[in-house]
């Protein structure tokens, strides 16, 4: 049975984390406050952060380690906003504390520590859920629209792809054992929109990964460590569909666009300021209708979890759900290694 409110502003909240890189732990204090819930407490293992969360939410509880948080404050539903590879251990410790705990995505690196943190949250009767804010990015609502008026016809493939020639930043994102190689940043949104549209179950994965460059060059940052110079997961559907995913430092002659959805009708390519549709109609003249992408909605997120914890409204990112997208990476990051496309049991 899973513990329910009776108003919005009794659910105290907390995050893990409040890193400077794009300043995520005010971000989610703020949208959680926009949704009703209270913000109570920061944990912080940089000081210098952890005061910059007392200045942003004067009179905020603020803590060095998760024991402390968990053994001190009441706080009930805790957000993990720290480097991917952190994000099980903290996540299973908030859940086995009967938080309930919402983790940043990725959810985590692998299928198994996704599979622990659900029967952990299970056990314990609280929610587990992953911060998928674009879930209702504008363009994959827009997307979402067109296949369901039938504009786009059947959906054959999906082609997604991030990045071009470029040297890996030095933060740990770049780091493999950090981040859990260099499809789990984008690649994690980019399936997650795509499991959106196809919805059959994935049958099989393949993965291809390129090693070696950036991390030989005398200023890299993470030497062995760097992420894949590029890294590919082409995955295969029960119903014949398919999914492309590429993110690469090494293509200095990228396509155009990070979404392309082929359909029978149509194909629609999205890009940062505006999607395309082109039709054809097989005589080889083509019509295409550009629109810039619609607004984001991502505050539906914890407006969601609260609906959930006090209406009982369904929750739409379970763990479940979020586990989807790391099972697809993990068995890729396997199959590149054994060098062949490897079977999927459940995704
Ligand atoms: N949904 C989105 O649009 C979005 C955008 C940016 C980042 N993210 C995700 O947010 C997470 C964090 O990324 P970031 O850019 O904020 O990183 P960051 O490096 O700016 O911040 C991470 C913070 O976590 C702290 N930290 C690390 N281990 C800790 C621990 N055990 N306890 C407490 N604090 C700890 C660090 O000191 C650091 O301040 C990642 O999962 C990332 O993918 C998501």
């Amino acid at each position: 049975m899973k513990k329910t409110y009776s108003n919005p502003a009794s659910i105290t909240v907390g995050v893990v984390g409040y890193g400077g890189a794009f300043n995520m732990g005010r971000q989610h204090l703020k949208e959680m406050q926009a949704a009703g819930m209270t913000p109570t407490a920061v944990v912080e293992i940089d000081p210098a952060r952890l005061a910059v969360a007392r200045e942003d939410f004067p009179g905020i509880e603020t803590y060095g380690s998760v024991d402390e948080m968990l053994a001190k404050s009441s706080v009930e539903l805790v957000t993990v906003i720290t480097p991917h590879n952190t994000h099980a251990a903290l996540g299973l410790q908030i859940a086995a504390a009967g938080r309930h705990c919402v983790l940043e995505k990725p959810m985590a690196v692998t299928t198994a520590e996704c599979d622990a943190m659900i029967a952990a949250a299970e056990a314990a009767g609280v929610v587990v859920s992953t911060y998928h804010n674009r879930h209702w990015d504008g363009w994959i609502l827009k997307a979402n629209e067109l296949f369901k008026a039938g504009v786009l016809g059947d959906i054959v493939r999906i082609d997604l792809r991030m990045g071009t020639h470029s040297r890996p930043g030095d933060w740990w994102r770049s780091s493999r054992s950090i981040s859990g190689g260099v499809l789990y940043d984008w690649g994690v949104h980019l399936l997650e929109y795509s499991l959106q549209l196809i919805t059959s179950p994935v049958t099989e994965v393949s993965g291809y990964a390129w090693n070696g460059y950036w991390a030989a060059q005398p200023d890299s940052k993470w030497g062995a460590d760097t992420n894949e110079d590029e890294a590919q997961a082409t995955v295969r559907f029960a119903s014949g569909q398919r999914v492309n995913l590429i993110v690469t430092h090494l293509d200095a002659a990228a396509e155009r666009g990070f979404m392309k959805i082929v359909g029978t009708k149509a194909t629609h390519l999205i890009e940062w300021p505006g999607a395309e549709t082109t039709t054809g109609k097989g005589d080889g003249k083509f019509t295409t209708e550009r629109a810039p992408n619609p607004k984001s909605e991502g505050h539906k997120f914890y407006e969601n979890i609260v609906a959930h914890l006090t209406k009982g409204e369904a929750l739409i990112i379970t763990g479940e759900w979020a586990r989807r997208p790391i099972h697809i990476l993990d068995v890729a990051a396997q199959s590149a290694k054994a060098g062949r496309a490897l079977p999927v049991k459940y995704a």
